[in-house]
Formats: C-alpha cells, sequence, structure tokens
C-alpha cells in the first residue's frame, strides 16, 4: 500500500494507496470539522489537498452528524471523493480530559462509516508523564493496537506511537507497532511539544520512533500542521502531516509562513507568498468582515503549506534537502536548537546518506559542517593538487565527480580545470569510488578508453576487450558492466560489495530481474543506497549486477520492495 519512489537519506517520496484514490506524499491532511466548515471541500482541493482528515469521535457523539455518516458514510458526510483518514477521539481527551467510548466501539463506527485510515483509540502521553505511568499508558495503547489490528476489517489502521518525552520508550513503542500489521504509524503525544516551541525533543522524539519503526510504512506526525516544521519533519522521515493549525491561526488572524507566525495586526506588508486572493493588500485584508478575512487567511495557510510541501518534493528530487532544513532551522532560536539534535545523531543519519545526490552539496552555514558528507571527505586526500573550498586538497582528476564537482561553486575552486580523459584519471576515480586498489585492478591488462568524439567525454573503460565500467557523466562516478563486476567479484571477499539473496530467487536476477528486499538475506553494510553492488548467492556464486536502492539500515528496518536495480544477469 505504501510505494517509495525516491529518497534523499530519511526522507522519501511515496504513494499511499487507498481505497479512494492514492496520497502522494510527504502530503498534509487538512483537518476538516463537520461541524464547523472553514473552507468548502472545492476550496481545499484547489489549495492543493489530496485527502482530509475528521474526527470519528465528533461525528460519533453528534447524533445529526452519525445518522448522515451511517447512511451516507464519510465520503458523502463531508461530501469528498479522496482519501479520508479519521481520528479517534483521543485528542478530545487531551483537551478536554476523559471521553466517553471504548477503544473498539470506535473502531466499529470507523469500519462502518468507510474511512479509509482508520485510528486505534491510543493513550495520549503527556510531555511531562513519568517514565513508569507512561510506561502503562503505553502497555494499554500497545493492547489496543493489537485488537484492532485483528478487528481492523478492510480499513487501513494507523497505530500511534507513544511514549511521550522517554526516548526508549519511544523506540519500544515503534518496534512494539511494527509488530502488528497496521498500516500508519502516526507519532502522537507531540502537540503539547509544538505548541510550545521544543523542537529540540520533538525532533528527538521523532527519531526515537523511526529508529524502531518498520521502514517499509509510512509515518504521521499528529496535529503538525505549521509549514515552518514541514521540511524537518520530512528529512526526519515523516511521510504525512495534518492539521487543524490553518483554520485555528486564521480565527485569531495569524499568517503562517515557512520563516514564521505574523498576524495580521503586525503587518505592514503582505509577504510575496500570499497568493490566496489576487490584489489583496493589509489594509485591505484589514477591513473586510470577520468572517471573509478568516477565510482568506485559512486559505493563505494551507496555499502556503503546500507550496512548501512542493518545495521539500522538488528538495528531495535534486538532493538538495540538507540545504532546505538548514534554511528553515534558522528561522527561530528554538529550532536553531533542532542542530544540536541532528548533530548527536550523525552517527544514526548518516547510515541512510546515499552514495551521491543529482545535486553538489552546498554549505549554507556553519552548521553545515556537520553533515557527514562533508565530515567524512574533508582533507582526506594525501594525493591532494587543488584547493576545494570544502574538501581542502583534492585531486584535480576529481574535479567532475561528486562531491567536489563544483556545481555552483566553480568561481571559488582554485586551479579547478577540466582534466583530459587518460587512464590515470580513471584509477583515481576508481579507487576513490570502490576503494584503494580497484583502479590497479580495472586497469591489469589492455585497456582502452571509449571516448565520445563529440563532447570528449569518457563514455567506457575495457579492459582486453571486455566492458569494464561506463561513466555517469552527471556525477563524475562509475557504472559497473559486466567485466566490472565480474573482477570485483574475483578479488573481493564476502561480503564485500555483494548483496547476497535466496538462491531460489537467484535464477530470476540471473535472467536479469531486479532484487526485491524480502529476498536478501546477506549485504555489505559499507554499502550506501545508490551504490554500485554486485548480486551473489551464499555461496557466492555471482548472479548479478547493478545499484543498490535501498541503505542497508533500512533493510534492517524491514523495508520491502526493490533493492538492487539489475543491470545485467550472469546466465548459466
Ligand atoms: N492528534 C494529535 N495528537 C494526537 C495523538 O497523540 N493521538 C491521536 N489519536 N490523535 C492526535
Amino acid at each position: 500500500m505504501f510505494e517509495i519512489n525516491k529518497r534523499d537519506g530519511l526522507a522519501r517520496l511515496g504513494k499511499i494507496k487507498t481505497s479512494h484514490g492514492i496520497l502522494e506524499t510527504p502530503t498534509l491532511l487538512p483537518v476538516v470539522n463537520p461541524k464547523i466548515l472553514t473552507l468548502s471541500m472545492e476550496e481545499l482541493a484547489e489549495c492543493g489537498a489530496q485527502g482530509i482528515i475528521t474526527n470519528s469521535y465528533i461525528i460519533y457523539k453528534n447524533p445529526e452528524l452519525k445518522e448522515v455518516a451511517e447512511e451516507k458514510g464519510v465520503h458523502g458526510l463531508v461530501n469528498w471523493s479522496g482519501p479520508i483518514m479519521t481520528d479517534s477521539g483521543t485528542f478530545q481527551s487531551h483537551v478536554y480530559g476523559e471521553i466517553e467510548i471504548k477503544p473498539e466501539e470506535i473502531l466499529e463506527f470507523q469500519k462502518k462509516i468507510g474511512v479509509d485510515i482508520g485510528t486505534v483509540l491510543d493513550v495520549f502521553c503527556e510531555p511531562e508523564t513519568r517514565f513508569e505511568q507512561a510506561k502503562e499508558e503505553l502497555t494499554e495503547t500497545q493492547k489496543r493496537i493489537e485488537l484492532a489490528d485483528k478487528n481492523k476489517g478492510n480499513i487501513f489502521l494507523a497505530a500511534p506511537i507513544q511514549g511521550g518525552r522517554h526516548l526508549d520508550l519511544r523506540t519500544k513503542a515503534a518496534e512494539m507497532a511494527s509488530t502488528t500489521n497496521a498500516e500508519i504509524f502516526p507519532i502522537g503525544g507531540v502537540v503539547p511539544m509544538m505548541e510550545k516551541n521544543h523542537f529540540k525533543i520533538l525532533a528527538e522524539v521523532i527519531i526515537a520512533a523511526k529508529k524502531g519503526l518498520d521502514s517499509s510504512r509510512p509515518v504521521h506526525l499528529f496535529g503538525c500542521g505549521h509549514p515552518i516544521l514541514f521540511a524537518l519533519a520530512t528529512f526526519l522521515g515523516c511521510d504525512l502531516f495534518d492539521s487543524a493549525s490553518y483554520a485555528k491561526f486564521a480565527s485569531r488572524d495569524s499568517l503562517m509562513f515557512t520563516w514564521g507566525t505574523r498576524n495580521l495586526d503586525e503587518l505592514e506588508e503582505l509577504p510575496g507568498e500570499f497568493s490566496a486572493a489576487p490584489g489583496m493588500t493589509v489594509k485591505k485584508l484589514k477591513g473586510l468582515e470577520k468572517k471573509e478575512r478568516q477565510k482568506i487567511i485559512a486559505k493563505h495557510n494551507l496555499r502556503v503549506s503546500f507550496a512548501e510541501i512542493r518545495r521539500i518534493k522538488q528538495a528531495i528530487h535534486d538532493g538538495l534537502l540538507w540545504e532546505l532544513v538548514e534554511t528553515r532551522l534558522r528561522a527561530s532560536p528554538a529550532l536553531m536548537k533542532v542542530f544540536d539534535v541532528i548533530k548527536n545523531e550523525i552517527e544514526w543519519i548518516s547510515q541512510f546518506e546515499p552514495a551521491y545526490r543529482y545535486k553538489t552539496p552546498l554549505k549554507t552555514g556553519v552548521e553545515s559542517d556537520i553533515r557527514p558528507i562533508f565530515t567524512s571527505l574533508t582533507n582526506s586526500f594525501d594525493n591532494g593538487n587543488m584547493t576545494h573550498p570544502y574538501f581542502g586538497k583534492i585531486p584535480t582528476y576529481l574535479s567532475e565527480t561528486y562531491p567536489f564537482h563544483p556545481g555552483l561553486l566553480q568561481e571559488d575552486l582554485e586551479g579547478w580545470r577540466m582534466e583530459e580523459w587518460g587512464i590515470e584519471r580513471v584509477k583515481v576515480i576508481l579507487d576513490y569510488q570502490f576503494g584503494n586498489g580497484i583502479g590497479d585492478l580495472f586497469a591489469k591488462g589492455n585497456t582502452e578508453l571509449v571516448i565520445s568524439r563529440k563532447t570528449k567525454r569518457l563514455r567506457n573503460l575495457l579492459l582486453d576487450g571486455k566492458h569494464i565500467v561506463s561513466l555517469s557523466h552527471r556525477r563524475g562516478l562509475f557504472i559497473l558492466q559486466e567485466g566490472g563486476a565480474e573482477l570485483l567479484h574475483k578479488h573481493s571477499k564476502m561480503p564485500q560489495f555483494r548483496v547476497v539473496v535466496n538462491p531460489e530467487t537467484a535464477e530470476f536476477n540471473k535472467n536479469g530481474k531486479s532484487v526485491f528486499c524480502k529476498f536478501i538475506e546477506d549485504i555489505d553494510s559499507e554499502l550506501k543506497i545508490m551504490d554500485e553492488c554486485i548480486v551473489v548467492t551464499p555461496d557466492d556464486e555471482l548472479v548479478a549486477f547493478g545499484k543498490l536502492v535501498v541503505s542497508p539500515k533500512e533493510l534492517e528496518l524491514g523495508q520491502q520492495g526493490m533493492a538492487v536495480r539489475v543491470r545485467a544477469g550472469f546466465e548459466n
């Protein structure tokens, strides 16, 4: 039900396939209160909503709403034909204290009214709750998740992760929830943290949950509705957001931006991001009647939210999400503190880093220095002969190879020059990419470089007539070919460079079919997502080669789907 199509670190672009349509993640589900409609369904869709979230408890408690919902279903009640998620009443228990409903009662009701995604009635754990009580509450939540999991019928089940501020409980909660068949994992109990601008603990809680969650399923951040947080939350591996904030903020004349919130009273000018009403000015907006003004501001808040989501998606395509997150974190002192969390967790985060990105990484400030790409490669060459502004001395031969390729830094690179293609350059890149010695290995014999006559770029390396590697000139790194895969296999030991697959499915890989996560028995833990790799059986028979499209850590966390995009197999 969840297909991941692209990643950047922990962030992913995916699709949740519900019976009323697809949610392309990351996305925001605007909260629809069936009693008070701030915006119409058409307006929500216009702003960019693909799905909505509403509250089954509110519907259940209101006799008129309940009757319509039972008769026409939740889609008929709110008049939305796309995906609908419902919450369970837990948030009402946080706001008002006790609520009167049993977990199984609200689950049955969600099934009855035909929701696409229903939520377990979890126990809302407050950030102040002490460890012992938080643990007890968690036991109860898990019991309810397991019971709901058995009786969910054909709705998708959202199993909330609680645990308050206790990070070990969060990880434990995530591990327990992952043993069920729940389709979605919302991280709960975080609204009070966001309301108090406690973003440091919010980031810690998300990371602690992610450490225990099955990475093949989508993660929802409950009540996260401020666009200032979307890039960070996506960066930490959240896929879905929901919030009533767009409407709540509007009701007190507050406008949301990716850099903060402004009350209409404080504004002298409408920032460029405002697009909810053409020709609008601060003066005109202030002069509007309350209801109309509220609607325009709610629209603004949602439009800004969805624009930010599109910005994040583009950043994931570009491989520039770190850069975007850094910029967003500089918006306030409370957000700046999140840099400390990233620094403390850098080892864990680095396990999801790719072998290369589409665009060259950029430093946006001193905080960028903690990024694995900069710490792992700075001043790491003995044979450097040109100075890179980020990486210190690097060999000129790597001047067109990721991440040294100048990108936007062209003017800052001292002595940067295009190198001619020769075997020495090829060897330096091979050593950098695959490890010392591979350059010599791939060039021992009669080498031939196939160079494009038109562009003067290297295309292929042949050795004794065999195709060893091709060059991807966009990233300046090599792509394995049959001869290279055979050499790597012959001259390295298990499990280096290897993805070890179940011998029965290896037959498919020999025919060039891709490797799927569930058939992997072992993997070289040094490999990074997007690395070139070879596919072998447990007896180390070489069956195929290609590109790894998951990180070894994700495999450990239960990732599913394609693992190696096989370029070719070795048929017997
Ligand atoms: N909405 C905001 N926070 C929560 C939470 O912790 N649980 C549920 N079910 N809904 C929420």
